[in-house]
């Protein structure tokens, strides 16, 4: 799948403020600060395209940005971050209702009306253990019903046999098969996720 050209849409706080135009979406999930953005920045080949921090709690909406591939068109969304300690409690609750209000909105249980979520994109940074808010989340993922993708971010900041110790202990204890190692400084895993997503959307095309 090749990106032929990426526009952001808007920035929403809630579900009446999202793109009216109805597309295929792939959202992004993940702790402040593990590289939701960069992720996005670094798929769509744009530095600026999604704002980023080496300070967590950057992202604070729901951005849509609309993705062209050629013949299809599909929707990446970025979200804050959830659990991150040096942002203000009043804050993180925010963060989750702005989060939470996304997924409802996408979890629909309706027979007629089908749901635009492909499938998530569940960011992992492989060097930290998995703790109660990433267990939490990877259940929550889960719980989806939907397809969902695990991502290792920052996997250039790990040697490659370093990389697969960790991820094989952080196998184990969130119960992952699949997954991407991906870094949004060397362009590593970018050709396998995209690779991903365009399966994900041919899929659900017939
Ligand atoms: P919030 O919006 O706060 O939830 O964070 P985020 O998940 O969107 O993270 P963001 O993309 O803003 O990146 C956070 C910091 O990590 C920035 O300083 C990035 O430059 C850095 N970063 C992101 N991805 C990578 C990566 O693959 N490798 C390295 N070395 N640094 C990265
Ligand atoms: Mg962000």
């Amino acid at each position: 799948m090749k990106i032929q050209n990426v526009e952001f849409i808007c920035s929403a706080t809630a579900p009446e403020h999202y793109p009216k135009e109805s597309l295929p979406e792939f959202v992004i999930i993940g702790k402040s600060n593990v590289g939701k953005s960069s992720l996005i920045n670094t798929l769509c080949n744009r530095k600026k395209l999604a704002k980023t921090s080496s300070t967590p709690g950057k992202t604070r909406l729901v951005n849509f940005f609309k993705v062209h591939t050629g013949a299809l068109a599909f929707y990446l969304v970025d979200l804050p971050g959830y659990g991150y300690a040096k942002v203000a409690k009043s804050e993180k609750g925010v963060f989750k209702r702005i989060s939470e209000a996304y997924f409802k909105s996408r979890i629909t249980s309706g027979e007629d009306t089908e749901s635009p979520l492909r499938a998530t994109l569940l960011l992992l940074d492989a060097r930290r253990d998995a703790g109660e808010s990433e267990k939490e989340i990877y259940s929550f993922v889960e719980s989806l019903g939907t397809p969902s993708i695990t991502v290792f971010t920052k996997s250039d900041k790990l040697s490659r046999g370093a990389l697969i110790g960790r991820v094989n202990k952080l196998k184990k204890s969130l119960a992952i098969n699949d997954y991407i190692a991906f870094s949004s400084k060397s362009g590593g895993g970018k050709a396998e996720l995209l690779k991903a997503i365009s399966e994900r959307l041919l899929e659900q095309e017939d």
